[in-house]
């Protein structure tokens, strides 16, 4: 009985759903070698005809995500063109969720016109070094929950997600920590930019050893985390609901 399977299988994967890095490994069901192909074309992948740098399963889990927190506040750390927060907007506003997206970024002349020309969402010029003068804690204080945080800047990460920790996220809040996945990075090791390289190398040790430390804190969601096999994402075990 295919149908009565599956619902079993739906229910232990609830039953196991939120877990902690102490209990997950750093591998993926997906190849090494699919995340070069996957990740190749990035930037000239659009939303609205503007960047957005989100591999294909991403673009398939955030909207499931969105709809089920239903964020009253969403904060992007590294905006880009603008396109990934046009694409966020736009789900909140599909699934009637009156959330604010708020996107940072430390060069905002990048931005698309068309991002600039959406009211929908407030793009703020700040460093993630200085991440504490980018978003005052007055500021987060006055944001409604739950909040959905994005870190995709990949500068001063730890620094960052701490600052969050420390500055407002609550229970049943989500932080994402974008581009976590070891595979991604090492097939770009022949790549010219090889100090960018060994950053996100970095950037993934660092936030395993940031989460150790935070596993009472902060459970990886795996239902969205292996919707499409283990890790199967740009992202490793970083798909985290405050605990
Ligand atoms: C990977 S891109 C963001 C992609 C975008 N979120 C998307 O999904 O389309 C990283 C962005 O981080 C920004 N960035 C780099 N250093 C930064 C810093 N110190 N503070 C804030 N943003 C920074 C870059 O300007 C770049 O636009």
């Amino acid at each position: 009985m295919m149908i009565k399977s599956n619902l079993f299988a739906q229910e232990s994967q609830e039953n196991k759903r939120f877990v902690k890095i102490s209990q997950r490994e750093d591998r993926c069901d997906l190849p090494k070698s699919v995340w070069r192909p996957l990740t190749e074309n990035a930037y000239f992948q659009t939303w609205k005809g503007v960047t957005i740098d989100k591999d294909p399963t991403q673009i398939a889990a955030y909207p499931m995500l969105l709809y089920e927190l239903r964020p009253k506040t969403i904060i992007e750390l590294g905006a880009l063109k603008g396109g990934s927060a046009i694409w966020l907007a736009d789900n909140l506003e599909i699934f009637g969720i009156e959330g604010k997206v708020y996107s940072v970024d430390v060069d905002l002349d990048r931005l698309d016109e068309t991002a600039k020309a959406d009211s929908r969402i407030h793009f703020l010029e700040g460093d993630c070094n200085k991440i504490n003068i980018a978003l005052k804690p007055e500021l987060l204080s006055d944001l409604p929950h739950p909040w959905l945080i994005i870190e995709d800047a990949h500068v001063n990460m730890v620094g960052v997600v701490e600052y969050f920790h420390e500055n407002g996220l609550q229970s049943g809040d989500y932080l994402i920590v974008e581009d976590t996945n070891k595979f991604m990075w090492e097939v770009w090791l022949d790549w010219d930019d090889q100090a960018y390289i060994e950053l996100g190398l970095q950037k993934v040790d660092d936030f395993r050893k940031w989460l150790m430390k935070h596993e009472n804190d902060y459970e990886i969601d795996t239902f969205y985390q292996d919707m499409y096999g283990y890790n199967a994402s740009k992202n490793w075990n970083s798909i985290l609901k405050r605990v």
